[in-house]
């Protein structure tokens, strides 16, 4: 049995107990952590194993999505959990990490495995990466991997200049890069739709469809992240990686239920590569940028952007971002797909909306009353998939009418991203995260589009908080002489 060390830098931080300690405790309920396990918690602060498992059982009963059951199990799983203090800039702590590792792996028997989880700032991701090589905790007889969460990098140059620094201490294949989107359950059930469906793969291209639109809306605000927030807007927060994303899982063609994923993960960078450039001086043509007003969300007023805590009043960030894109290759040349993604909107929603061309319309008279098929998938907060389908009710002779199919998952069945995600990578496989070529292509194309906002070159449209947006999102889909669906 081989064993595996979970090295989790910033154990006390708000990722780990909302989201890490919850997601591990789930798979080992379920049986699918590895046999021979243990979690190593650093952090500053100066905890002790005890007082460690506290806050982890702690975590487990303020977070964890379905009841904790007390007892030998619970019990069990804490005692796989330590904690070493560590200043990521001080060596010597990473060399008695390396070594507390090492007199555990010894007890176990079999090639050691260490996974490295970085959910600390990413500016310190650089340092550690360069800590764990030279104090040879990155030596191991086993795999060693890495897990880090986005964002990777601000811009283009940066986003290099941190694939450098990793790629000191860790392979491509070693590096894990986690977009939190690639594990929620629709996006992953996209991918097996298109893989074993004949029906859906012969209608994906542009013969058949008009349009895609991806939208995906908050109602949140800036939250307690404005120092973070307001350098990066939603260009960068969701836009460059989360749509971006959204947009290489729906637009890629896989037919083979045995594509690795490496072959998925060419593909998605096929799409990229195949995005049509976007120049600055056209950033304005096809970019909306927006920024909240005061406004009121489900009944309940909230101010604007620029009166948020931590916000400078004069601030020019973005919490709204339109974009039509063409990806021209053999299957969506002329097909625009339509991203849009902002805080502090109407309600909380992310859709993926395929319209199809309407090819009743052509010899259709004026009284035509057929609507465009339309095939949505709701990824969240509820998920479902729905076929628009036109109809006559066969008694009355006239108008036809919309029914829809509606497909509902079960949910209890369903994962979280990160208990989908962490069990990925303990078992390396790489097929929903990030390549380091994804990153670096999709910063290239959003390069322009960041110098033109810096410039000033585009505008920024108030809104109000509780819309849908700026009306110039509406003008962005009604110049092609469509409009976004479920507006209402
Ligand atoms: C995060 C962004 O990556 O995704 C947040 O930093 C955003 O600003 C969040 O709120 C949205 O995720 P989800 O899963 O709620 O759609």
């Amino acid at each position: 049995m081989n064993p595996t060390t979970f090295v989790l830098f910033g154990a006390t931080g708000d990722l780990a107990k909302r989201k890490i300690y919850p997601a591990l405790y789930h798979l080992y309920i379920h049986g699918k952590l590895p046999a021979s396990f243990s979690v190593i918690g650093l952090g500053r602060k100066e905890l002790n194993d005890e007082t460690f498992r506290a806050h982890v059982q702690q975590s487990l009963h303020d977070f964890y999505r379905l009841e904790v059951q007390e007892g030998d199990t619970l019990q069990a799983f804490l005692g796989l959990f330590g904690f070493h203090v560590l200043h990521i800039d001080r060596g010597e702590h990473f060399v008695q990490l390396k070594e507390r590792v090492e007199r555990w792996e010894k007890e176990q028997e079999g090639a050691a495995n260490r996974l490295f989880y970085l959910s600390v700032a990413p500016d310190f991701f650089g340092t550690v990466a360069s800590q764990i090589e030279q104090s040879g905790l990155g030596s191991v007889t086993g795999w060693k991997r890495l897990v880090i969460e986005k964002p990777f990098g601000h811009d283009l140059a940066s986003a290099r200049e941190l694939d450098s620094q990793l790629s000191q201490a860790f392979t491509e294949d070693e590096i894990y890069r986690i977009d939190h989107y690639l594990g929620k359950p629709m996006v992953q059930r996209l991918e097996a739709l298109k893989q074993a469906n004949p029906v859906i793969q012969a209608l994906w291209t542009s013969r058949y469809i008009a349009n895609v639109q991806i939208t995906a809306d908050e109602t949140v605000g800036v939250e307690d992240r404005a120092g973070y927030y307001d350098k990066a807007g939603a260009i960068r927060d969701m836009f460059q990686n989360h749509m971006l994303q959204l947009l290489m899982m729906l637009s890629i063609h896989v037919s083979n239920s045995n594509a690795t994923a490496e072959d998925i993960r060419l593909k998605k960078k096929n799409v990229l590569e195949a995005l049509e450039p976007l120049a600055r001086q056209d950033v304005h043509t096809r970019i909306v940028r927006g920024q909240y007003t005061a406004g009121s969300i489900q009944g309940k007023p909230v101010p604007g952007y620029t009166s948020e805590p931590g916000i400078s009043p004069d601030s020019t960030n973005d919490t709204f971002i339109a974009a039509k894109l063409n990806i021209d290759n053999y299957y969506w040349r002329g097909v625009p797909f339509y991203i849009r993604t902002g805080k502090r909107l109407k309600s909380k929603n992310t859709r993926i909306v395929i319209e199809f061309k309407e090819p009743l319309r052509s010899s259709a008279s004026a009284e035509d009353s057929s609507v465009p098929n339309l095939l949505v998938f709701e990824i969240g907060p509820n998920e479902g998939i729905t076929l628009q389908l036109n109809t006559k009710d066969p008694h009355h002779k006239g108008e036809f009418k919309p029914v829809h199919i509606d497909m509902f998952p079960d949910r209890a069945e369903a994962q979280e991203a990160y208990e989908t995600l962490i069990h990925d990578a303990l078992n390396g496989d790489s097929t929903f995260f990030v390549h380091s070529d994804e990153v670096d292509l999709s910063w290239q194309w959003v390069q322009p589009i960041l110098e033109a906002f810096e410039a000033g070159e585009v505008p920024l449209y108030p809104y109000p908080a509780g819309s849908h947006g700026p009306e110039a999102a509406n003008e962005l889909l009604a110049q092609d002489g469509f409009h976004w669906w479920f507006d209402e």
